[in-house]
C-alpha cells in the first residue's frame, strides 16, 4: 500500500483551472497537469489531484471520492451538499446577476413580473425572487444563457459575470446582482485521521500564501532624524527593521504592511523624505 493521499478535486477547464494550479504552485507544491489528464500526483507532497467538472466537486466532496475540492461558492449556494467552506481563496471573483436586452423596457427587478428568465441558476435566482416579491418564470438551461433572448427562449438572463465581456457582446446590459463569489476550499466534515493531518499540512501552507498575498514587502531609503515620522506612518505587523546605509546620516528601512494600507501611505512616505521606495511580493508568509 502506498503513503496516503489527501485527494483535492480541482476544475479541469473553466476560470478557477489556472489560478487552482497557481496556487498550488505557490503553496509549494508541482502538479503536472497535460490536455486529458483526469489525476496527478504531486511530486513533492501527499496530495493528488483529481481533475473535475466544477458542478459535480461538492459531490465528489460530499461522497468522500475526493477528501477536499476548489470550488466556486456559487455552484455550492445553487446545490447544497455536505462539505464544509474551509477558506476563501480570493481569486476567480465574479458575481451572478440579472441581465437583459440593451433595448428592454425592464429597469429593476420589480419590471421582471410575469417575465421570463433563462438561467443556470434555478435556485439562487428562486430565493432571490422571493426575497423581493417578484414572480418571474425561472426558465433552466444549462450553458450558452446569454444568448437565450436573441433567440426569443426568454426576456432576461441570470448568469455569472466576470469581465462583462459576455455580456456585452450579446448586448445585454446588467440590471441586479443576485449574489458575488468567489473560490473557495471545501472539505468533508468527517475526514479520517491522516487525511486531516494532511489536510491540516496544507491548510498551513496555504494560509501562509493567502496572507502573503494581501502584503507587501517595503524598503525605502530615509533620512536618519525622520525615521520615527517614517515608521509612524508605517502601519507594520511590528516596528520596521532599520540598517544603516553607507552613506552618513541615511538609513534604510524594511517593513511589510497590507498592500492597501501602503498605497494610504506613500505619499506621507515621500513627505517624510522617503527614497527610492521598493514594493516587493512575498511568497509566504507564515505567523
Ligand atoms: C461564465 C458565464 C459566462 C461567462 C462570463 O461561464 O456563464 O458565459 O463566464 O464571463 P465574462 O463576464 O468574463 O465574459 P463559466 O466560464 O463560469 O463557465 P460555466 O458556467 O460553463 O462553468
Ligand atoms: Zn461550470
Amino acid at each position: 500500500m502506498g503513503t496516503k493521499r489527501l485527494k483535492l478535486a480541482i476544475q479541469k477547464q473553466g476560470r478557477l483551472a489556472e489560478p487552482s494550479l497557481e496556487l498550488l504552485r505557490k503553496c509549494g507544491i508541482s502538479i503536472s497537469n497535460g490536455p486529458g489528464k483526469l489525476r496527478s500526483e504531486a511530486a513533492n507532497f501527499p496530495l493528488e489531484v483529481y481533475f473535475l467538472r466544477d458542478d459535480d466537486i461538492p459531490e465528489y466532496v460530499a461522497d468522500g471520492v475526493a477528501d477536499a475540492g476548489i470550488v466556486g461558492a456559487n455552484i455550492l449556494a445553487e446545490a447544497p451538499s455536505q462539505v464544509e467552506t474551509v477558506e476563501s481563496l480570493g481569486f476567480g471573483q465574479c458575481r451572478l446577476a440579472i441581465a437583459v436586452p440593451k433595448a428592454s423596457d425592464v429597469r429593476s427587478v420589480d419590471d421582471l413580473a410575469g417575465r421570463r428568465i433563462a438561467t443556470s441558476y434555478p435556485l439562487i435566482l428562486r430565493k432571490f425572487l422571493d426575497s423581493r416579491h417578484t414572480e418571474a418564470d425561472i426558465h433552466e438551461i444549462s450553458g450558452s444563457v446569454e444568448i437565450a433572448p436573441s433567440i426569443g427562449l426568454a426576456d432576461a438572463v441570470c448568469d455569472l459575470v466576470s469581465s462583462g465581456s459576455t455580456l456585452f457582446s450579446n448586448g445585454l446590459r446588467e440590471i441586479e446582482t443576485v449574489m458575488r463569489s468567489e473560490a473557495v476550499l471545501v472539505a468533508r466534515p468527517d475526514q479520517d485521521r491522516s487525511s486531516e493531518t494532511i489536510l491540516g499540512q496544507f491548510l498551513f501552507r496555504l494560509r501562509g500564501v493567502l496572507a502573503a498575498r494581501q502584503n507587501k514587502y517595503i524598503l525605502l531609503n530615509a533620512p536618519a532624524e525622520r525615521v520615527d515620522e517614517i515608521s509612524r506612518i508605517l502601519p507594520g505587523m511590528k516596528s520596521p527593521t532599520i540598517l544603516p546605509l553607507a552613506e552618513p546620516g541615511w538609513v534604510s528601512v524594511h517593513s511589510v504592511i497590507g498592500e492597501k494600507d501602503f498605497w494610504e501611505v506613500v505619499d506621507s512616505l515621500k513627505l517624510a523624505g522617503a527614497q527610492g521606495i521598493l514594493v516587493l511580493s512575498i511568497d509566504q508568509m507564515i505567523r
